[in-house]
């Protein structure tokens, strides 16, 4: 019996929840739309190779990867960003830049199992491609923050932490660890809340940062505001510069009340190379809403010639934890508009003549089909929030007319098939 429960991890959506998932993507979709992005979407099977990465990230450790009956090493896509710069590889030079995309993939991870975190999710993705400024990271704060409008939470509710992987890039340079270890430093860094200060200390000790270069990173990661880091990074700091110059074109979109420098964010996949952000739901209860950052070396990674990029991933389910929590999640009805039901199987025809018409007016029509009571179709259109119940009883009907109860006032009327 136990094949009969879903697999741990994945989700059924019955209508009811099907609905808000609807409802979220709308507003995925519109978010995007209103910027100027254009849909995109990919397999979810893809090349096992297109993930394995050697920078030590949890994405790769939790891959569903398994061979196919052709032997080949395929695996269900953890994340979208590899499949979209596959997708650009295969047509570089060929596609008009900036490419402006975004998608709704379903990826798969097999994670620990936590509130807010399955072992699949949906996960929205828009992305710049072929756009090297700052104004790129900005659009996107741009989409991030009218979702967020629109979904009903406030800069108060959720913040978005913004730093910039060239922080943590010119700690190192400063304390001479050499750049190829950069990725794998990123990797251990992103984990430092979460582990013990010796278990931090080993990691980055493996990957040759001594003491020094270890409490040089914790105290940089621990400032929270510009100018802080201004002061510990110098003057010519290109990261400060970069993030200076992001803050002001934020100004500019209003967007500053949803943003705070965080040094500590750096992410947990290799590929980031510039800003870097997250979103997070300012009582600090729920894991992260949402990520992203600039990613310009990603395609030499796979043999081809670079192009700048940045984008985000947002997934499906903290952000309904959290709209559960602020009590921010809507009362969806279905879609029925009319239920069509007829009083006696004689009328069936007339009752799907009746229905047929109404549906090329665009309604959407819920038929009766078996032979019910009167008293449950009624049930059953206020179940379904119709606006309407149409009745084809045998009186009315030999007088070539409709019965029409309006369901919110009770109200009924008689009405010939031409005028409804
Ligand atoms: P990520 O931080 O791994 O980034 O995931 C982005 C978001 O996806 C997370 O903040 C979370 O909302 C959601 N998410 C991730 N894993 C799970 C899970 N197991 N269960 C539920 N939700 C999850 C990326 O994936 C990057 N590829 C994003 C990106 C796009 N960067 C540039 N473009």
């Amino acid at each position: 019996m136990s094949d009969l429960q879903g697999v741990r991890g994945t989700r059924d959506f019955y209508p009811d929840e099907m609905r808000l998932r609807s409802w979220l993507f709308s507003h995925f979709r519109a978010a995007a739309q209103l910027h100027g992005f254009e849909e995109y979407d990919a397999p979810v099977l893809e090349h096992e190779a297109l993930y394995t990465r050697k920078a030590g990230e949890d994405i790769v450790g939790q891959l569903y990867g398994f061979e196919d009956k052709g032997g080949r090493r395929v695996a269900l896509r953890p994340e979208m960003t590899p499949s979209l710069a596959r997708m650009v590889l295969a047509r570089a030079g060929a596609l008009p830049l900036p490419i402006k995309w975004f998608s709704i993939p379903q990826c798969w991870r097999y994670e620990r199992m936590q509130r807010g975190r399955g072992r699949e999710h949906y996960q929205w993705n828009v992305d710049i491609w072929g756009s090297a400024g700052v104004e790129a990271d900005v659009e996107l704060l741009a989409v991030l923050c009218s979702f967020f409008d629109r979904v009903g939470l406030a800069p108060a509710e959720v913040g978005i932490r913004v730093s910039s992987r060239k922080v943590l890039q010119e700690v190192l340079d400063s304390v001479g660890v050499a750049g190829e270890q950069f990725a794998a430093v990123c990797i251990v860094v992103d984990k430092l809340g979460k582990l013990l200060p010796d278990e931090a200390a080993a990691q980055l000790g493996k990957l040759g940062l001594d003491n020094t270069a270890i409490a040089t990173i914790q105290r940089v990661l621990g400032l929270h505001d510009l100018d802080t880091l201004a002061a510990a990074l110098g003057d010519d700091s290109g990261a400060v510069a970069e993030l200076r110059s992001l803050w002001a074109l934020a100004e500019g979109y209003g967007l500053t009340e949803w943003l705070e420098f965080d040094g500590s964010i750096v992410r947990g996949l290799a590929y980031y190379t510039g800003p870097v952000f997250e979103a997070h739901d300012r009582s600090g209860e729920l894991r992260a809403v949402c990520g992203g950052g600039r990613y310009d070396r990603l395609l030499s990674s796979f043999g081809g010639k670079d192009l700048p990029a940045t984008g985000f991933g947002f997934g499906d389910m903290v952000i309904l934890e959290l709209l559960k929590d602020r009590g921010r999640l809507p009362q969806l009805a279905g879609s029925v508009q009319d239920v069509v039901f007829a009083l006696n199987p004689e009328l069936r025809p007339a009752a799907m003549d009746v229905a047929g018409r109404l549906r090329a007016q665009g309604r959407s029509v819920d038929l009766v089909l078996e032979e019910k009571r009167l008293k449950w179709a009624l049930k059953h259109a206020d179940r379904c929030g119709a606006e309407r119940l149409l009745l084809l009883a045998p009186k009315e009907w030999e007088r070539g007319l409709v019965k029409v109860r309006n369901l919110a006032s009770g109200a009924e009327s008689e009405v010939v098939p031409d005028a409804l």
